[in-house]
């Protein structure tokens, strides 16, 4: 046998899919979805990539168990870095398989499907091979309760208004694409919050062909559901940041979705205050340090989610925070003032003084505060 033939004889032949899966707390699922894959995909060149966020109850430990034992079962661990689609976009860029699929770890997503998506795919006949709970035959009654019934069929109904193409579920964390679409599509990746199909769609260069493959969504089996406000609002900015193709920071657009709730959450509790008696430059300060307060806590949790500050820093950055929106309410004053002077009219004085605030406020949080 020829030198080359014996090095060939030795070499195992590479994955055909990578199922990317993106884990965070998820030790309870890892070994019922590898063996779930293995009677799913048998008869396939398969491999597993767990990407994980440094999980404190040990996936990576978990996974990198199995993985000793077999060699289709893969573990990143990412550390001081969090979020389902960055996680994900990292898990397929890894990938050297012709086609890579993405689906949940809690067993939520039904892998008996994985074989039509992969088909699909494989085929020509898509780009993008979806598992979607709303079309004939889908099913959607693992999620948890009307509440986030109530939550994913709004999100579906913002997507829709902005894709290219009409999906009956675009919020499906379920689908299959090649790996070298996924690869040419990445760097216009906004890679925030959970909705990385969503952001494929948005960000390609050239449409893509979808096709909708009907699947259930069974309840999560260990462990709970990371969905919070947080991810809520990372959604709308990723919308945000894709209307407004790039012209507008994203980290901008999500301190300004911010900024609107502190000047709701300042009027509500100056009513608050006001009926209890207080006279209305009281219930004005109070309504102000309580906005900053809830400004600086979703900032620091949300806008900033990535740089987030924690213990004595953060009680330095509150205070910091403070200060710089004080200086921006008193630009915000002055302005206005200015505006109104000149032509008298009250609503583009006010927007005016909004502005030089929110920008101001703007570009000292991200360079004293939130330091990159
Ligand atoms: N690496 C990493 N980092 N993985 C994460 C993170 C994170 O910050 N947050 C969530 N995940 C993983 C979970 O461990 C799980 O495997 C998967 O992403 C989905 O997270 P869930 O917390 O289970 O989300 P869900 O049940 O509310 O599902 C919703 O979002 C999914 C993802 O888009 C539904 O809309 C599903 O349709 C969708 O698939
Ligand atoms: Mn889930």
């Amino acid at each position: 046998m020829t030198e080359a033939a014996v090095i060939t004889a030795d070499v195992q032949a590479g994955p055909e899919i990578s199922v990317i899966v993106p884990c965070y707390n998820e030790v309870g699922n890892v070994g019922a979805l590898v063996a779930a894959l293995e009677r799913a995909l048998a008869g396939r060149r398969w491999e597993v990539i767990f990407v994980d966020d440094n999980s404190p109850d040990g996936t990576t430990a978990a996974v990198r168990a199995i993985a000793q034992r077999d060699s289709r079962v893969r573990g990143l661990c990412r550390i001081g870095r969090r979020g389902l689609s960055s996680a994900v976009i990292e898990g397929a860029l890894s990938s050297s398989a012709q086609v890579v699929a993405v689906m949940d770890g809690d067993m939520q997503h039904d892998e008996s499907r994985l074989g039509a998506l992969v088909d699909a795919v494989q085929s020509g006949a898509c780009d993008v091979a979806v598992g979607s709970r709303h079309v004939e035959g889908g099913d959607n009654s693992g999620l948890a309760n009307a509440w986030r019934h109530a939550l994913s069929d709004g999100g579906i109904k913002l997507a829709q208004l902005i894709l290219p193409v009409r999906l009956g579920d675009p919020m499906s964390g379920f689908f299959a694409l090649r790996q070298d679409t996924f690869a040419r599509i990445a760097p216009h990746l906004s890679g925030t919050g959970f909705k990385i199909l969503v952001d494929l769609l948005l960000s390609s260069p050239q449409p893509l062909r979808v096709q909708e493959i009907a699947c259930g969504f069974r309840e999560r089996l260990a462990g709970e559901s990371k969905l919070d406000a947080v991810v809520m609002l990372q959604f709308v900015a990723l919308l945000l940041d894709k209307v407004c193709r790039g012209w507008l920071p994203l980290r901008f657009v999500a301190f300004a979705l911010v900024g609107l709730i502190g000047i709701g959450t300042n009027l509500l509790v100056m009513q608050a205050v006001k009926a209890l008696g207080a006279d209305f430059s009281m219930a004005q300060g109070i309504g102000t340090v309580v906005a900053m307060i809830v400004n600086f806590q979703l900032d620091n949790n949300f806008t900033y989610r990535d740089r987030r500050l924690r213990g004595v820093r953060c009680l330095w950055g509150l205070l910091l925070f403070m200060l710089v929106c004080s200086v921006g309410a008193l630009a915000n004053v002055g302005v206005a003032d200015m505006v109104y002077n000149q032509n008298r009219e009250f609503n583009e004085a006010s927007v005016a003084g909004a502005l030089i605030a929110v920008v101001w406020n703007y570009a000292m949080s991200a360079t004293i505060i939130w330091r990159p």
